[in-house]
């Protein structure tokens, strides 16, 4: 077991893991972050993806060992005090989820994007969503 310290979505964290331990499983299991869904657990969905250090990544790749001392946000980071981030709203509004297993990671790659990009034209949107798969053709 390794000490990991971390910034989860403002919390300083330190947790004992293994060092080749998920960031995905640290989240759910250890944690209690089940807001990241895993799909795959091999890096081809996106469901998983998180900001790490400010970057989308894929949680599901994402080694204990890689993350010592950075700052990570889930989707659990993105309301503020129980009001919903602008982009959860916008999602509700149009109805941009159905089972809701990618839209973690839909959320988390949007804000990404948008971060960035405050006003993106449809192609970056598409790239910036692309490597997120929904499995109920929630795509578009
Ligand atoms: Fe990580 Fe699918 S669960 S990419
Ligand atoms: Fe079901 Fe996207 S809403 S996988």
């Amino acid at each position: 077991m390794t000490a990991i310290s971390l910034r989860l979505n403002g919390e300083q964290l330190t947790v004992d893991v293994p060092p080749v331990e998920r960031l995905s499983t640290i989240l759910r299991d250890r944690l209690s972050r089940t807001g990241t869904k895993v799909g795959c657990d091999a890096g081809d969905c996106g469901a998983c993806t998180v900001l790490i250090d400010g970057e989308p990544a894929c949680s599901c790749l994402t080694a204990a060992a890689q993350i010592d001392g950075s700052d990570i946000v889930t989707v659990e980071g993105l309301a503020d005090n129980g009001s919903l981030h602008r982009l959860q709203e916008s999602f509700l509004h149009f109805g941009a989820a159905q089972c809701g297993i990618c839209t973690p990671g839909m959320l988390i790659s949007a804000e990404a994007l948008l971060r960035k990009t405050p006003n993106p034209d449809r192609k970056q949107v598409e790239d910036a969503l692309g490597g997120v798969l929904c499995r109920c053709t929630g795509y578009h």
